[in-house]
């Protein structure tokens, strides 16, 4: 059977202290309103609708192609689902209702959730846990049969039961007919005059309706994220959560709680992780690649058994034993085929060096083709760009290009030539030619040797030498 989420995401958060929507903060590089789409996603869920209302243009922005309903007052939880009656018109069955700021859940907890609703046949079911601090959180009042009797929130609690420790994590199945048919139930009569989605389970209890709770003992996993230093909490878990994974499928991790790596990203067997190590966006490492310390790769291709060191790569293919680094900068399109090498100190850009090719030292390479074999010695760099247009730069398969050679684009070196060192080659040169640019060198004989005798000179007479 098809089943809806539906995510709470129109609140400011105003605990974040932030000119950002709270849902929009990133864990690990991934907004946490797009985390809680995939996993509600990853539970099966078909349809996702989003309820968007503080700065809804910018969360809008991140979740391109996913169904949201606005929420132009942030009124409450509970009003923030009344804001989607006419997006969720028609919709039968369970409907899972999530907290945009709740990045953590899994989707098998949330598939437990709607099986306990639907086995139970209740009319919802509610994901509780316990904490040892419980402050802030809705507490579950139970009955004396132990059944689910309400939620009531913090600032409602009385001194009794502000002494409850297990608490709604703000994850709950609906049936969505008894749901949307109890909505207009809910008042504003409460410490925070709002309308509490939380409320509705005292109200269909009242109905005589059942209400049952899911539980889960990993409280890391219902986090709920309301200031900066749960974001913080929320980011280690998942830091955790990714890298054991990663671990176990065959990563070492010098340290693991010195590695970063974004969910999605994909590593290899046997790769090395050096501390201060970074992966984020679309990235892939190929098997036995080794990585790190002090190296962020973002939406890159990594090959098998390539090495980057204490670099920064952005949009880069680096192939089948490429190394990269002591710090190198690899920017988008900067493409490394198999065994070539960007050295010590080496800008990249929209540029492919062929195979076994080396930039080793101090170079900029922008807008160019650099064939297989090619030697560009150091300080070399491509002069692309003439303050209005870039222009490229070809090197032949097999050149030598001498140190501090400045290849001013557009411009190409023929297959087998070498230009000389200290050049600024603006023609094209030939294939298996020398180019040379540079003005003669002088020789005055004895020339240093006149100058220290008559710096000698001026001090015997008390002077200064330098003036
Ligand atoms: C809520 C629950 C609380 C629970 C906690 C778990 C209510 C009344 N309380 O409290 O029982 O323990 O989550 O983390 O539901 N939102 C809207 N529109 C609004 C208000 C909020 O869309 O008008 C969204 C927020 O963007 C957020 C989510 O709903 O993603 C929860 O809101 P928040 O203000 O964080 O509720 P809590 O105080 O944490
Ligand atoms: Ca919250």
């Amino acid at each position: 059977m098809s089943m809806t989420a539906l995510i709470l995401a129109a609140g400011e958060g105003t605990r974040m202290k932030s000119d950002l929507p709270k849902v929009a903060h990133e864990v690990l590089g991934v907004p946490m309103v797009r985390l809680v789409i995939q996993a509600a996603k990853a539970a099966d869920c078909d349809r996702v609708v989003v309820v968007t209302g503080h700065k809804a243009e910018i969360v809008e922005a991140l979740i391109p192609g996913v169904p949201t309903a606005r929420q132009i007052e942030q009124l409450g939880t509970g009003h923030a689902v009344m804001c989607a009656r006419e997006e969720l018109d028609g919709v039968s069955g369970s409907l899972v209702v999530l907290s945009g700021d709740t990045p953590l859940l899994r989707p098998t907890t949330i598939a437990r959730l709607v099986e306990a609703r639907e086995s139970g046949n209740a009319a919802a079911a509610v994901l509780a846990t316990h904490m040892d601090d419980p402050s802030g959180y809705g507490r579950i009042v139970r009955d004396a049969d132990g059944s689910v009797a309400a939620i009531v929130e913090h600032k409602d609690a009385s001194a009794d039961q502000l002494g409850i420790c297990e608490i709604n994590t703000g994850t709950y199945c609906f049936d969505s007919r008894v749901l949307f048919s109890h909505l207009d139930k809910l008042s504003t009569d409460n410490a925070q005059g709002e309308f509490y989605l939380t409320d509705m389970i005292s109200v269909l209890r009242s109905e005589g309706l059942a209400v049952v709770a899911s539980t889960t003992d990993d409280p890391g996993e219902t986090l709920g994220v309301n200031s900066r230093v749960q974001l913080a909490q929320a980011t280690r878990v998942m830091q955790e959560r990714i890298n054991e994974q990663h671990m176990l499928s065959g990563v070492t991790m010098v340290d693991p709680s010195l590695v970063w790596i974004s969910p999605g990203v994909e590593v290899g067997r046997d790769v090395v992780l050096e501390p201060m190590t970074f992966l984020t966006g679309k990235t892939r490492v190929g098997d036995r690649a080794h990585l790190g310390p002090n190296t962020r790769v973002h939406d890159s291709r990594i090959g098998t058994e390539a090495r980057v060191d204490a670099s920064i790569l952005d949009g880069a293919v680096v192939g089948h034993q490429a190394t990269v680094g002591p710090v190198s900068y690899l920017r988008a399109g900067a493409i490394l085929e198999v065994g070539a090498k960007a050295g010590a100190c080496v800008e990249i850009k929209k540029s492919t060096i062929g195979e076994g090719s080396k930039v080793p030292h101090l170079s900029y390479i922008g807008d160019a083709t650099i064939g297989k074999g090619v030697n560009v010695g150091a300080g070399s760099i491509t002069c692309n760009y003439d303050g209005a247009h870039k222009h490229s730069t070809v090197i032949g398969d097999g050149a030598f290009i001498g140190s501090d050679t400045m290849l001013i684009a557009p411009v190409s070196i023929g297959r087998g030539s070498v230009t000389g060192a200290g050049s600024a080659i603006s023609s094209d040169v030939p294939e298996d030619a020398l180019a040379v640019e540079r003005s003669e060198q002088r020789i005055l004989a004895g020339w240093a040797e006149r100058r220290r005798s008559k710096r000698d000179d001026n001090c015997t007479k008390g002077s200064s030498v330098d003036e």
